[in-house]
């Protein structure tokens, strides 16, 4: 299967991508998360993707229609996965069209914005492998450190109050024409973001017909 997953910053694209993926076994492929790499790895992608990511804005189309191109070639793409943060522009949907890939399903967790807020106050990252909690909704088992790799669990630098508020507009701007887009092909379902991570879960697993 191959999905998209829709929603403005915070509405739990990454959180519902982990649990469809553990489900599924197909990769979560975060271009939020390749991005995140490679400005801590300070490789030249991530020098001329960090300004941008830093304001809340979006990285360039060229830089992230590449390395979700390279991505999906690889091995364990290969009976699909789920595009968590991709595509973010209709020019980047129309890339994904022009490069034959056939997606299932649009799924488009919608959450109000004042609620956005709130979770992106309390979220925290692993540092390492990019796992997604949140102090209140989602804790990591020991405070500070990652349940699935032991790494640090830190907040983003992207999730500062203003600079989340610019992330909404960019979001409203550019992202939102994509449900248009999507809607006319049919492949678009919305989920309602509950209060609760699992309820949120069983939502999407009903949407994509997947057995809780
Ligand atoms: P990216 O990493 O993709 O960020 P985003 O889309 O802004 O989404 P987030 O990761 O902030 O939120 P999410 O929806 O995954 O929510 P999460 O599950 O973490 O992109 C970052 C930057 O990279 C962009 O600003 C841009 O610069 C660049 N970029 C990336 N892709 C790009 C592209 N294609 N084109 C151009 N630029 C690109 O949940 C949020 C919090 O809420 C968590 O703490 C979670 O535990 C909690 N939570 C989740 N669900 C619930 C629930 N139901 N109840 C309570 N809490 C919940």
């Amino acid at each position: 299967m191959n999905l998209i997953l829709l929603g403005a910053p915070g509405a739990g694209k990454g959180t519902q991508a982990e649990a469809i993926s553990a489900k599924l076994s197909i990769p979560q492929i975060s271009t939020g998360n390749m991005l995140r790499e490679a400005v801590k790895n300070g490789t030249e992608l991530g020098l001329k993707a960090k300004a941008a990511m830093d304001s809340g804005d979006l990285v360039s189309d060229e830089i992230v229609i590449g390395i979700l191109k390279d991505r999906i070639a690889e091995d364990d793409a290969k009976n699909g996965y789920i595009l968590d943060g991709f595509p973010r522009t209709v020019a980047q949907a129309e890339a994904l069209d022009s490069m034959g890939v056939t997606i299932d399903h649009v799924l488009e967790i919608h959450v109000a914005d004042e609620r956005i807020c709130a979770r992106m106050s309390g979220r925290r990252v692993c540092e390492k492998c990019g796992a997604s909690y949140h102090v209140e909704y989602k804790p990591t088992k020991v405070e500070g450190i990652c349940d699935k790799c032991g790494g640090k669990a830190v907040q983003r630098a992207d999730d500062a109050p203003e600079t989340v508020l610019s992330r909404l507009e960019v979001y409203k701007e550019k992202t939102a024409p994509l449900k248009e887009y999507y809607a006319k092909t049919g492949k678009l379902l919305t989920v309602e973001g509950q209060e609760e991570v699992a309820d949120t879960t069983k939502l999407v697993f009903e949407a994509l017909g997947i057995q809780g």
